[in-house]
C-alpha cells in the first residue's frame, strides 16, 4: 500500500488547478444548470483568505459531483476539474487501501456509511431480480447482531427479508453455528440468493466479523451470495494497524466497501465512500435521469465536489506512511487504557487493531459515563455496555482523570 504525501502547497496548486478547469459559475456563460456559487451576501469570494484555502473555495465555487466518475467519459463535464480529484480519490482508496487491479472498480463519495450500506444492498437485490429472475422473496440479507442499524434501514427500504445472526457475548464474534443453522433453515424455505454484511469494525465494540469463516461456509454449501464489507468505522484505520487482513479486493468473495471520511479521517460530514467491483453499478442505473449527462446510479443525487476534494487533500497531506502512524497513534492509545482496565479486573471488550474500549456496564456507574460522554449501547434499555472512543481529541490528561475515577468506583 503507497500513496505519495503532497505538501500543502503542491495540493493547493493542484486543486486550484482543478477549479480552474470547471465550469465556472462567475465568468461563464451558464444557462442551463439548476445550480450556482454559494450566496454572496455570506460567502463572498474576494475573502482575501480564500486563495489560500483550496477546500473553502472549492465549497464556494459550488461543483455538483452528480453521477459515478469512473464508469466511463460519459459524464457531466461542466465540472471535470474536480472529477479528476474524486477519481484520484477513489483509486487512492480501491487500489492502495482495498488492493483493486486498475480499473477493475467503480466508486463515489456519498452522503456516509448508511447510503454506502443502502447503495451495495440496493445493487444486490437488483441484480438477483434482473441475472436470476428472483422474486423478492426469494432474496434474504444476512448480517450479526452487531451490525449498524443502516442494514435493517435498507431491509425496510428495499423491503428485504433479514437474517440477523446472534454473537458471543463476550467476545462479539459471530456465532457460526448459529449462521449454520439459520442458512440452513433458510434454504430449506426456499429462499436461494442471499446478500451478506460483514463488518469490518462494529460500531459499538469494535468487533471485526470472521470473513473468512463465514465466506467457507457458504462457499462449502455452494450458497449464492454477494458480500458487502461495511467498513464504515473501520476502512480507515484496520488496513493501516493489522499486519494481515482479509478486508481486500484480492479476496474474491468481496464485491464492495464502505467506508466513511467523515469518522477517522476528521473529514465533513457527507464523506462515505462506496466502492464496488466492475460491472455492479450498472444494476441500480435510473435510466429516466435524461437530463443527468452518464444517467445516475446514486442514491443521493447531486452531491457537493467539495466533499471529494476534501478527503483527498487529507489523505495526500499525510500519505500512506503518514496515515499508518496517525492511525497506530490511536489504537496505541487504546490498547494502553485497555491494558491498565484488565490490571483492575474491570471487564471490556477491543480488538487489538482498533480504538473502540467498550466497558461492561457493571463496572462502571451511568454517572461517570455521562460524565466522560461515554455512548451507551441502548438509550431505551438498562445499559449493557458504555463505549470510548479514542479519537484525536481523547488527550491523555483526560484518559488519566477518567481512570482514576472509574478505580475508586470499583
Ligand atoms: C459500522 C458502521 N456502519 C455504518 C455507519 C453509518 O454511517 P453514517 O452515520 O455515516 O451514515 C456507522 C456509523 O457509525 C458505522 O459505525
Amino acid at each position: 500500500m503507497f500513496w505519495e504525501k503532497y505538501s500543502y502547497s503542491l495540493i493547493k496548486r493542484k486543486v486550484f488547478d482543478a477549479l480552474s478547469k470547471n465550469t465556472n459559475y462567475r465568468t461563464e456563460n451558464i444557462l442551463g444548470i439548476p445550480g450556482t456559487f454559494l450566496d454572496i451576501d455570506i460567502f463572498y469570494d474576494d475573502a482575501p483568505f480564500l486563495k489560500d484555502a483550496p477546500f473553502l473555495s472549492t465549497l464556494i465555487a459550488n461543483p455538483n459531483h452528480i453521477g459515478v466518475h469512473t464508469l466511463g467519459d460519459e459524464h457531466e463535464d461542466f465540472f471535470a476539474g474536480t472529477h479528476e480529484i474524486e477519481k484520484d480519490l477513489i483509486k487512492i482508496c480501491a487500489e492502495e487501501i482495498f488492493g483493486a487491479e486498475p480499473y477493475s472498480y467503480d466508486g463515489y463519495v456519498a452522503s456516509g456509511g448508511t447510503e454506502a450500506n443502502i447503495e451495495a444492498i440496493w445493487i444486490y437485490r437488483n441484480f438477483y431480480l434482473q441475472e436470476y429472475k428472483a422474486k423478492m422473496k426469494d432474496i434474504a440479507v444476512v448480517y450479526s447482531a452487531d451490525t449498524h442499524y443502516s442494514i435493517p434501514k435498507a431491509l425496510d427500504l428495499l423491503h428485504l427479508k433479514g437474517i440477523e445472526i446472534d454473537v458471543h457475548p463476550t467476545n462479539r464474534e459471530i456465532l457460526i453455528k448459529d449462521l449454520e443453522q439459520k442458512i440452513e433453515l433458510t434454504l430449506a424455505n426456499g429462499i436461494k440468493y442471499f446478500i451478506v454484511n460483514v463488518n469490518m469494525s462494529t460500531t459499538m465494540f469494535g468487533s471485526v466479523d470472521d470473513i473468512d469463516k463465514i465466506t467457507d461456509f457458504l462457499n462449502l454449501l455452494h450458497v449464492n451470495y454477494k458480500l458487502h464489507v461495511d467498513g464504515a468505522y473501520g476502512g480507515f484505520i484496520l488496513p493501516f494497524t493489522s499486519l494481515k487482513t482479509s478486508f481486500s479486493f484480492t479476496n474474491k468473495n468481496i464485491t464492495s466497501f464502505s467506508i466513511d471520511g467523515h469518522k477517522m479521517l476528521q473529514a465533513p460530514y457527507g464523506t462515505g465512500i462506496f466502492l464496488i467491483r466492475k460491472e455492479f453499478m450498472q444494476y441500480v442505473c435510473t435510466n429516466e435521469a435524461g437530463y443527468v449527462k452518464g444517467k445516475d446510479y446514486t442514491l443521493c443525487g447531486s452531491r457537493s465536489g467539495a466533499n471529494a476534494v476534501c478527503v483527498w487533500m487529507i489523505l495526500r497531506i499525510h500519505g500512506s506512511v503518514g496515515w499508518t502512524v496517525k492511525m497506530k497513534q490511536l489504537v496505541d492509545k487504546a490498547a494502553s487504557i485497555s491494558e491498565t482496565l484488565t490490571e483492575w479486573g474491570i471487564k471490556h471488550y477491543r480488538h487489538p487493531d482498533l480504538n473502540i474500549v467498550t466497558i461492561d456496564a457493571n463496572y462502571i456507574s451511568t454517572e461517570l459515563a455521562h460524565k466522560y460522554h461515554l455512548v451507551p449501547d441502548s438509550h431505551d434499555e438498562q445499559s449493557k455496555w458504555f463505549k470510548i472512543v479514542v479519537m484525536p481529541h481523547v488527550k491523555p490528561g483526560i484518559i488519566d482523570n477518567f481512570l482514576s475515577e472509574l478505580k475508586n468506583e470499583q
